[in-house]
């Protein structure tokens, strides 16, 4: 699909960095369903990638985070569950990012887990990038024992209900994300460093 200059600028982030982790799999899926919808251009930012320290000291690649956080007009967080929470380098990931960089941007989930689907790890990141001003989009992707969705190519066995939800996710994602990205050009928001 074309690019164009108003499209906007959606990062998504790959929340898992196991070395056996099933985000990946989850992760292309996301990245498919984003790459099919009108109206972004996607940078897939994968923790794995990242050397970030966790005493959030600015080392490693840190600055590389920030550049791709900064670019962004919208966030898509690609998240698992691990004890009812979501992965402590994800919380690593965003305090290490200073706030005006995720500042007045909306942000959609897609989690997978057993039988909540991640819908805890999900909703407690909604609580947390409330601090940061994001926006996170009610329209969310909860993929339930996720194991058994998909087969051995990586294909949804059954394709319609996580489609659907993820292009109305994407559908609100760039609502709020046209939006904020037309008020963040009229002014600075409160609390922003110039
Ligand atoms: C440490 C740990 C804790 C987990 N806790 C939960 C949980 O609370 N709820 C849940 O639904 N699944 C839980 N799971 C299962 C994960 O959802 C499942 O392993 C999933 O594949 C994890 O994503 P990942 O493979 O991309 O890391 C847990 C898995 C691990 C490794």
């Amino acid at each position: 699909m074309l690019s164009s200059p108003s499209d906007l600028k959606v990062t998504l982030i790959v929340a898992s960095v196991r070395p056996d982790r099933f985000g990946p799999t989850v992760a292309a899926w996301a990245t498919r369903r984003a790459l099919a919808h009108d109206g972004l251009v996607l940078d897939v930012l994968d923790l794995m990638d990242l050397d970030l320290p966790a005493g959030l000291d600015g080392s490693g690649d840190t600055g590389l985070l920030r550049s791709r956080i900064d670019a962004a007009d919208a966030f898509v967080v690609v998240t698992p569950e691990y004890n009812h929470g979501y992965p402590g380098f994800l919380k690593t990931a965003i305090d290490t990012v200073e706030a005006a960089a995720w500042r007045a941007k909306p942000l959609g989930l897609v989690s997978y887990g057993g039988g909540a689907g991640g819908a805890r790890s999900a909703e407690q990141l909604r609580q947390v990038f409330a601090e940061l001003e994001v926006v996170t989009v009610p329209e969310a992707v909860t993929l339930v024992r996720v194991w058994d969705l998909f087969d051995d190519a990586g294909r949804l066995l059954d394709p319609a209900g996580p489609d659907s939800a993820m292009r109305s996710m994407l559908d609100q994602l760039l609502w709020w994300g046209r939006t904020l990205r037309a008020a963040r050009e009229q002014a600075v928001p409160v609390g922003a460093e110039a």
